[in-house]
């Protein structure tokens, strides 16, 4: 992982392979990189636009200056900065510079720390790349201006300010990337490696680094324990599933927090099998186990002064001899009677079972995350998660998490109609509500099991795809292991 560094220097002193500065629309460059810059802005190649960059040679201290665009300065964010930094950090690894320098600039109202902290988190999230199966270079991503070699060295430059808020600044942004890491290197893992027993034995590498206490429980384990859910949609399954629960106890006799995080390693439907095309994304469906556990990784890291326990129902969904099927009626672990009409509608049944099971914490709060539904990524696209949740100040405060950090997520309804269209024939609910309002009868049916403050993330449309801005790469997004993140350090302070 890049080495982030914080320095106070006049940027024209600055030694790097690179030294990157940004600059307002309509603005000039800082006073001692003024003469570098002015053929670039006077000449009208660089305005200054958001994303917009522009390579010099100059007489510096560093052999390249780097412009780029911040956008008007009412405009410019921390989501912004993040955007800015990973633009920097990626030119650089492209041009094969080791050490690379970024002049920081302040959002307004940011504060020193907030603006460290978001641009190292830019610049460690834009640097990811899941290259372990690639052997040698890759020819592909080497077209595209690429390199191999990583970049070393990514240093923070302060013209004024407390070095040390920047630095504490800093340290923090990388403990909160580092869960957005995890959980990406997670979630792009194949199904035939990231097995629910692979995230069993990450989730004890974890509680190992920070003193905390996993408990995981096999097959057999979870049929005693009653989690029917689980246990039946992992039944056919070759690769057993696991139940797997890390607690954080740096918070006294306080109620925790409770994390949820749906882990099917491969999805493949089941008897309502999927059509095959796309079907190899169905790896991508434990993101929202993957970024439960990144949350937690941060919150060793942190030492946030917290309770925090996490559950991560771990399955294939798998069709076989010996596989659940249409018809068949589930008595769950809270005692509810489930008649499945859709054996595709799994997430939901291993969600419930892991929701029931968070009772015995007696929790302040919990918060699911899912990729539950196709419905929930017709509804919003690929830039917010669905929202919903039977308490609105804690719906209001992820939703704010989400905005603080970029991971977006926004309010849905669970009106009381969407409960009656789940109302089940021959049992108490049916795991399927049909094609209409998917995400909300998904949530619909979360919330029977959920009997404290509570809310549920639907991550179907933002946990993975194609490359989305600076320093989101395709693939895993890591999304919502920041927001969570987020959340908790909001709980601790
Ligand atoms: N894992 C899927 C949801 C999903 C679909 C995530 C596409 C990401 C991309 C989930 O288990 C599922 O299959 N949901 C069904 C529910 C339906 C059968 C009620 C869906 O969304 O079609
Ligand atoms: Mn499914
Ligand atoms: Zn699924």
């Amino acid at each position: 992982m890049v080495r982030i560094g914080v320095r106070r220097a006049a940027p024209n002193e600055v030694s790097a392979g690179l030294l990157a500065v940004g600059i307002h629309k309509g603005e000039g460059a800082p006073e001692s990189l003024e003469n570098a810059a002015e053929p670039a802005l006077s000449g009208g190649d660089f305005s200054g636009k958001e994303g917009e960059t522009a390579l010099l040679y100059a007489d510096l201290a560093a052999p390249r200056l780097l412009l780029v665009g911040l956008g008007s300065r009412a405009s410019f964010t921390l989501e912004r900065l993040r955007r800015t930094a990973a633009t920097v950090a990626r030119r650089a690894r492209s041009l094969g510079v080791r050490e690379a320098a970024f002049v920081l600039r302040e959002p307004e109202n940011a504060g020193l720390e907030g603006s460290a902290r978001a641009a190292a988190e830019g610049a460690t999230l834009g640097l990811y790349r899941f290259t372990r199966y690639k052997s040698g270079g890759d020819k592909a991503e080497e077209a595209s201006g690429e390199n191999d070699r990583e970049l070393e060295g990514f240093d923070l430059v302060l013209e004024g300010g407390v070095e040390e808020s920047a630095s504490r600044g800093a340290d923090v942004g990388v403990k909160v990337a580092a869960a957005t890491l995890l959980a990406r290197d997670l979630a792009n893992e194949p199904s035939n490696v990231a097995t629910p027993e692979y995230l069993a034995g990450r989730a004890r590498e974890i509680a190992g680094r920070y003193g905390m206490e996993a408990q995981v429980l096999d097959r057999a384990g979870i049929e005693e324990e009653g989690l029917t859910g689980l246990a039946t949609v992992g039944r056919s399954a070759r690769n057993e599933p696991r139940f797997i629960a890390l607690e954080h106890r740096k918070g006294g006799d306080e109620a925790p927090i409770v994390l949820v995080g749906k882990a099917v390693t491969f999805d493949s439907g089941g008897i309502s099998i999927k059509p095959s095309s796309g079907m190899e994304n169905m790896k991508f469906d434990m993101s929202g186990g993957a970024a439960v556990l990144g949350a937690m990784e941060a919150v060793g890291a942190l030492d946030l002064q917290l309770n925090v326990v996490a559950l991560v129902p771990a399955t294939e969904n798998l069709p076989g001899g010996d596989a659940y099927k249409p018809g068949d009626v589930l008595r769950m672990h809270s005692g509810k009677t489930v008649e499945i009409l859709n054996t595709d509608a799994e997430g939901r049944l291993i969600l419930a079972d892991a929701l029931s099971y968070a009772r015995r914490y007696e929790p302040a709060a919990v918060v699911d995350c899912a990729t539950l539904t196709g419905a929930c990524h017709v509804a919003l696209g690929d830039y917010a998660s669905g929202l919903m949740g039977n308490d609105e100040d804690l719906i209001a405060e992820i939703q704010t998490a989400g905005e603080v950090t970029g991971e977006r997520a926004w309010p849905l309804p669970l009106f009381a109609e969407y409960s009656e269209q789940i109302r089940g024939v021959i049992a108490d609910i049916k795991n399927s509500g049909g094609r209409y309002g998917g995400a909300l009868t998904a949530g619909a049916f979360l919330k029977e099991f959920a009997d404290y403050p509570w809310v549920h993330l639907d991550i179907a449309g933002t946990a993975y795809g194609k490359k989305g801005n600076a320093y989101t790469p395709k693939g895993a997004t890591g999304v919502p292991a920041r927001l969570l993140v987020e959340f908790l350090m909001g709980r601790a302070r």
